[in-house]
């Protein structure tokens, strides 16, 4: 289906594998000219044909880098800003109570997780104003639910959340629409990786690893049986990035399998 995004630009952050990465693939497949980072550039990334910029996004000038970097690659302002970084595990230990996370690991996990995307936001906005364009947050079902992870990340999510409705009423009126995804368990390197916090989380409660993953979408009430694709939360971006959505924006759309049951 041809979502209306040919020759538009865009910047994603967190790109290298994930979700991101889907992310970057699916806009690419509709003719979006994508600039993506991350710290690392893989062979994955490579094969997008993305314009890939590495970057550490976790400090405070390297969003503005980031952002100045897009501009001169395309040599064009950017229609659509895509805040996917997120995640990480300062401490190598994410499954702890509050009294386990100092200061430190409690900025962190807020640098990365939220104020990325403050400061990508604001070195991107003056060109995404020009444009009309868009903005996509990937928060987390755990910003609704923040006693289902490490308590700094699930905070800095619902942060994110509040960013993001906040932006969109000022925006709105302006023609920049922001809008949230809201993932539960997405089948990335964070659940099945060696290091990752699902491996950390069995550890923690003494089960193999491969129990954990196949008992975890019973264990968070993910009706449909199985995680999250990263291909799917890629589609969502994409309708939402699309004109299609022109009328969606302060919106918080959750893909999770059914995990949240309020309404
Ligand atoms: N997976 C889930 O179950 C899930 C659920 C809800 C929400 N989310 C959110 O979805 C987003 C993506 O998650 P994911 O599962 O795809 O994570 P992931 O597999 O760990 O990928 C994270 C991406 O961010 C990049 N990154 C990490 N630290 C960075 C830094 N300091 N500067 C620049 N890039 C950095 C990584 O590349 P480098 O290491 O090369 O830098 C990688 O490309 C995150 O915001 C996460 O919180 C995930």
């Amino acid at each position: 289906m041809d979502m209306g995004l040919q020759g538009r630009t865009a910047l994603v952050t967190g790109a290298s594998r994930g979700i991101g990465l889907a992310i970057v693939e699916a806009l690419a497949a509709e003719g979006v000219r994508v600039v993506a980072a991350a710290r690392n550039v893989t062979a994955e990334l490579k094969e997008t044909g993305a314009i890939a910029v590495p970057v550490d996004l976790s400090t405070p000038d390297g969003p503005a880098h980031l952002v100045e970097r897009a501009v001169a690659e395309l040599g064009e302002d950017l229609d659509l800003l895509v805040n996917n970084v997120g995640g990480g595990d300062p401490g190598g230990n994410a499954v702890r109570g509050f009294l386990g996370f100092a200061d430190g690991e409690w900025l962190s996990w807020f640098e990365l997780n939220f104020f990325a995307a403050v400061r990508t936001t604001r070195a991107a906005l003056p060109g995404l104003l020009r444009r009309r364009g868009v903005i996509v947050n990937i928060s987390s079902n755990t910003a609704r639910m923040p006693h289902a992870g490490p308590v700094p990340y699930t905070t800095a999510k619902a942060a994110l959340t509040a960013f993001g409705k906040a932006l969109a009423e000022e925006l709105g009126p302006q023609g920049v629409r922001v809008n949230t995804v809201s993932p539960g368990p997405v089948r990335t390197a964070v659940w099945e990786g060696p290091g990752g916090y699902g491996a950390e989380l069995a550890a923690a409660l003494g089960v193999p690893h491969e129990q954990l993953l196949a008992g975890l979408p019973a264990q968070t009430g993910m009706t449909t049986g199985r995680l999250v694709e990263p291909a799917e939360v890629a589609a969502l971006v994409t309708y939402l990035a699309s004109p299609q959505a022109a009328s969606v924006n302060g919106a918080d759309l959750v893909i999770d399998g059914g995990a949240i049951k309020t309404v």
